[in-house]
């Protein structure tokens, strides 16, 4: 799209969001043009506590189907809406309810930590969420008598883990974006720009985040490389947060350490599907009261964490 179209594309929207009385929330792994049409830009944790606060009638949710849910648990009577219906999370769909429930009876006194990419079903069967920015003080909250199971990240978990010497049942769940990065991948980058910081996303593998200078959630790596004196950062997560990167610090200069880091979910949204889930307020991400009032539990357990 050429950026005259583009402008005008977003001028639309932007009026249209008005009328609608709409709040638009992007995550930081979308593309730039929908980030600069959005009222909140976010990692994770903070799009769920804009979800839960808006007094806005209509969450135009661009990301992808697990943050919308959660969205739409956090707001009832809200319309929630996801401008692509097929931008899901390939991890998410790792772990089913039934399964869950399966492995919970093999494990007595189990508690179930829950990273937010999951389903809403999955979440109505567990005790608490976390998210990459607040897993190590969730996980570091629980009693130290229980047996914890995590799902359905390994990586993730295997992180956590580490950082609070807590033993965990891991889940075999993975995000193919992510685990495709190898340490190989960041020495050869590290041998290209000496002189670079190493930022990697929790959800990469063991051998890549210990030769990281800094593992954290997306809204981490924004402010850790603002607050740095370091002038080149090496990136360890989906590209689209260079578009944030850059604009917070457009001094400093940032290299993707592969160039596999792109999740085409979160490419699904473009700006015509904005404007069209604007004018139709679909498609909807309904989650249904039943399911809602047992998936919200685990998620303002989360949000109760300091
Ligand atoms: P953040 O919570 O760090 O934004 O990560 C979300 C995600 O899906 C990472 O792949
Ligand atoms: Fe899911 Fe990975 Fe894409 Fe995040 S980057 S939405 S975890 S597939």
């Amino acid at each position: 799209m050429e950026q005259k179209e583009i402008q005008e594309l977003s001028e639309k929207i932007l009026r249209l969001k008005k009328e609608r009385n709409a709040v638009i929330l992007a995550h930081f792994y979308q593309r730039p043009e929908i980030q600069d049409v959005a009222d909140f830009i976010g990692d994770s944790l903070s799009l769920s506590q804009q979800a839960a606060s808006t007094d806005a009638e209509v969450i135009i949710f661009c990301g992808v189907h697990f943050m919308a849910e959660s969205a739409s648990i956090l707001s009832p009577g809200k319309i929630v809406v996801l401008p692509d219906e097929h931008a899901g999370c390939p991890m998410a769909d790792m772990i089913d309810a039934v399964q869950l429930v399966c492995k919970k009876q093999e494990i007595p006194g189990v508690i179930v930590v829950c990273y937010v990419n999951t389903s809403a079903e999955v979440k109505a069967e567990c005790d608490i969420a976390c998210t990459s920015a607040n897993a190590v003080k969730v996980v570091a909250s629980l009693p130290p008598d229980r047996p914890i199971l995590f799902v359905p990240d390994k990586n993730l978990g295997l992180y956590i883990a580490a950082q609070t010497g807590r033993e965990m049942i891991l889940w075999e769940g993975y995000c193919n974006t992510h685990d495709k990065l190898t340490a190989e991948d960041i020495l050869k980058a590290k041998a290209e720009h000496p002189e670079a910081l190493v930022m990697v996303h929790p959800e990469c593998r063991p051998e890549v985040t210990a030769l990281a200078d800094k593992v954290s959630s997306t809204a981490g790596m924004i402010n850790f490389a603002a607050a740095s004196d370091a002038r080149e950062f090496i990136i360890g997560t989906e590209m689209g947060i260079l578009h944030p990167l850059k604009k917070r610090c457009p001094d400093k200069q940032f290299y993707m350490a592969s160039k596999k880091l792109m999740c085409p979910n979160m490419k699904k949204t473009t700006l015509d599907k904005v404007y069209q889930a604007l004018v139709t307020l679909e498609p909807r991400v309904d989650v249904p009261e039943e399911i809602r009032e047992r998936a919200i539990v685990c998620l303002e357990r989360m949000m109760a964490i300091k």
